[in-house]
């Protein structure tokens, strides 16, 4: 194995213009993200021609930032790593594009990383000398169990080793971030739903109301959008309409009790779901380790069920490792090169925007 792989992550899968620099697939150089969620937020969503078009503002900048931040020379930068799907097409282009570019002028191996995966090796990362970071005392061991919860995904992944693994179970319709957004927006909460429906349901009753756990074939599969139309139909009840109220005059019509039990509601049956699950692969595996990863991984909720339900302490990474960034991308990207992983042709590499692990 080679030491001292540094290697450079771009993350431009949605809609954050992200990267970084790993050393040896453990030691946090930099980290710089640029969001353009602000210029989304009237949308209640992301729209894609607005990501893409702020990526190509930021992603010089955002990756100049990250060299400097990291102390790093094009000479110090072993490999380039760079997010090729799941994602956006047009934000996913924009990050290929230019680490095609990079890697054929700098003349670096070019690694094509799976966005899905790199959010579990969030949690591999131990040390950095950068402020504000909390990151955990050792690396997860393997057989590892990773319960993957972002916007466009939600799995529970069995790693015997690295790029050895099996795909116990997904959702079959909705992510269960997608859900949280969804009600935030039927509750007139701000988009991301996943932060403001956990604000709003810190204020709320857990047991106001009983919503419906889907019954899935698959022991580890999932399902939230029943739940998402079950809080809906919940919603027009509570305040006296049919199902044929548009849900855009909800926020008016609901109450500020009302919106707090509800998103306590949801937010309890959609953590306790996932939960539920994780705790089943745990006892069917025994892992020797289990990790946390994506943007609902920040959730304080699923954190509380998951140290009061599981009987071993779980790993979860820095809040700031949980939503989309670089860091991610190039501790992958070091595993791919330290392990001897194929490098991808930087005059061919493709973006695949339905790529799952
Ligand atoms: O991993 P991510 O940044 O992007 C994807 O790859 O999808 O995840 C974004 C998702 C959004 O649905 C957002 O509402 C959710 O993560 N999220 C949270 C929290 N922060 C972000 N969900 C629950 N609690 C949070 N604190
Ligand atoms: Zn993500």
């Amino acid at each position: 194995m080679m030491s001292d792989m540094r290697v450079l992550g771009i993350e431009t899968s949605c809609d954050e213009t992200a990267a970084a620099v790993v050393e040896d697939g453990r030691r946090l150089l930099s980290n710089v993200v640029a969001s353009s969620m602000a210029l989304h937020v009237p949308y209640g969503g992301v729209v894609p021609e607005i990501a893409a078009r702020s990526h190509i503002e930021a992603i010089v900048p955002v990756i100049r930032q990250a060299l400097n931040e990291a102390g790093c020379v094009w000479d110090d930068i072993d490999a380039i790593a760079v997010t090729y799907g799941a994602g956006l097409g047009g934000s996913l282009l924009i990050g290929v594009l230019t680490a095609r570019t990079l890697a054929i002028v700098h003349r670096k191996p070019l690694y094509a990383v799976n966005h899905v995966a790199g959010h579990i090796y969030a949690n591999f990362l131990t040390g950095t000398a950068l402020p504000g970071y909390s990151l955990p005392a050792g690396q997860p061991a393997f057989p590892l169990l990773a319960l993957l919860v972002s916007g466009g995904h939600s799995q529970l992944v069995l790693f015997r080793g690295h790029f050895d693994y099996r795909l116990l179970g997904q959702t079959t319709d909705d992510a269960i971030g997608e859900a949280f957004d969804k009600v935030a927006k039927i509750l007139g909460l701000p988009y991301p739903g996943g932060p403001s429906v956990g604000r709003k349901a810190a204020e709320g009753d857990p047991y106001a109301y009983e919503l419906p756990k889907a019954k899935m074939a698959g022991k580890y599969d999932f399902s939230f959008s029943g739940l998402k139309t079950a809080v809906l139909r919940l919603a027009q009840a509570e305040v006296g309409a049919d199902f044929t109220l548009p849900s855009y005059e909800l926020p008016a019509r609901l109450n500020d009790r009302q919106k707090a039990d509800i998103a306590a509601s949801f937010q309890r049956i959609a953590v306790e779901t996932v939960v539920d699950k994780t705790l089943a692969a745990y006892e069917e595996f025994r892992p020797a380790s289990i990790v946390i990863a994506g943007g609902v991984a920040a959730s304080s909720e699923l954190r509380r069920q998951l140290a009061e339900r599981l009987p071993k302490p779980i790993t979860c990474p820095d809040l700031k490792l949980c939503t989309d960034n670089g860091a991610m991308i190039a501790t992958l990207g070091c595993y791919m090169a330290m392990r001897g992983q194929a490098a991808a042709d930087p005059y061919t590499l493709d973006i695949n925007p339905s790529l799952n692990m």
